[in-house]
């Protein structure tokens, strides 16, 4: 296979993957999808695909596609997934990866059963200074890991989405936004033990979830850490992150065009980085060279599983007030 060929079900968020495609050269745009008609004509005139259509399950059953983004609401991700890895495609997924952890297992399953692969799109991998962040602690810059914090902050009052498909009871903003953040932290410190959460519900008064959440965790190897989510805080959007170690500390987030090292006595170093908030074009990069080299894509089933899991567990410690395990997909 010289190129990957694709088709893209969703195209608001979507519409970032599919100029990814537009502009990567070892990838070609088939079939893009999306059932509001106006939005599927302007991402044409766009990015010239071959083909649009209304209906997804063109894009699952097109003989010429080797590939499917899925990039509509969460509650479509299973459901979408699981019949295009069943007609033989590989499939990169939006993230939350589910709604449920039975759903990302269903997922997982169709990927190994079909042996397709399937890449959840956690894009916060790809923002320049969470990737110089993860260099540093894993070169020792900052020696010994002890504590780590992540934060999404965004105001979702803004963003319901077509559909308002965002207002969903299995929608938690610590799931749906704070994956992001809990996503990061497991990248970069491993996956969580135990997760210990409180949360409230004071702004989004109309909505079915807790707004805000603070969950704290126990990483391997002693380290702790801690995600604070909101999605209807009065700033601007943030992930502002700190990587503390025996040496040194990282502040860094995907808004700012600087990250700051500190390193034990010595002035504080501002480091010059790529906002690139949301790095879709690297993540189509990767998606597309896992499947030209026949290799596990960076971000797999089981890690947007994970995340979804922690996110999950957060959720249920708030519920009952206690901490909780984190039990992950095998
Ligand atoms: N990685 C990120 O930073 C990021 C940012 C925003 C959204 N997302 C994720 O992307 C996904 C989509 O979010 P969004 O913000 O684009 O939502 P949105 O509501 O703004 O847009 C969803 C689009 O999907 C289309 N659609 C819905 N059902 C469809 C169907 N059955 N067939 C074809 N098209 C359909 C809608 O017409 C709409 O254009 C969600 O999973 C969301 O969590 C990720």
């Amino acid at each position: 296979m010289e190129k990957v060929r694709y088709g893209v079900i969703g195209l608001r968020m979507g519409g970032a993957h599919t100029k990814g495609i537009f502009e990567n050269e070892k990838a070609e745009l088939v079939a893009i999808c999306d059932t509001d008609s106006v939005l599927m004509e302007k991402v044409a005139e766009l990015y010239h695909p071959k083909r649009t259509t209304e209906n997804w399950e063109d894009i699952v059953n097109a003989p010429d596609i080797d590939a499917v983004v899925v990039a509509t609401p969460d509650q479509w991700h299973e459901a979408m997934t699981v019949a295009a890895l069943e007609k033989g495609k590989h499939v990169i997924c939006e993230k939350p990866m589910a709604l449920s952890l039975d759903e990302c297992i269903h997922m997982i399953e169709a990927s190994k059963r079909t042996g397709k692969k399937l890449m959840v799109g956690q894009v916060c991998r790809y923002a320049p200074a969470f990737v110089k962040a993860k260099e540093m602690v894993e070169s020792g810059t900052i020696g010994e890991l002890y504590f780590v914090e992540s934060e999404y902050a965004h105001d979702y009052i803004r963003s319901r989405g077509v559909g308002e498909w965002r207002l969903d009871s299995r929608r938690h903003g610590i799931l749906g936004g704070g994956c992001h953040a809990m996503d990061l932290l497991c990248w970069i410190a491993g996956k969580p033990e135990e997760v210990f959460a409180y949360a409230n519900h004071k702004m989004l008064r109309d909505w079915p979830t807790d707004d805000t959440t603070i969950a704290v965790m126990k990483y391997p190897n002693g380290v702790i850490g801690k995600v604070f989510c909101s999605i209807s805080c009065k700033r601007t959007y943030t992930m502002r992150s700190v990587f503390y170690g025996s040496k040194g500390t990282i502040i860094c987030d995907n808004t700012s065009p600087e990250m700051t090292l500190f390193i034990e006595d010595k002035e504080p170093e501002k480091i010059p980085v790529d906002i690139k908030n949301h790095n879709v074009s690297a993540e189509m990069i990767e998606m597309t060279n896992a499947i030209l080299e026949d290799r596990e894509p960076a971000t797999t089933g089981y890690d947007g599983a994970y995340t979804v899991a922690a996110c999950l567990a957060a959720v249920k410690s708030s519920k009952t007030g206690v901490p909780v395990k984190i039990r992950y997909p095998q």
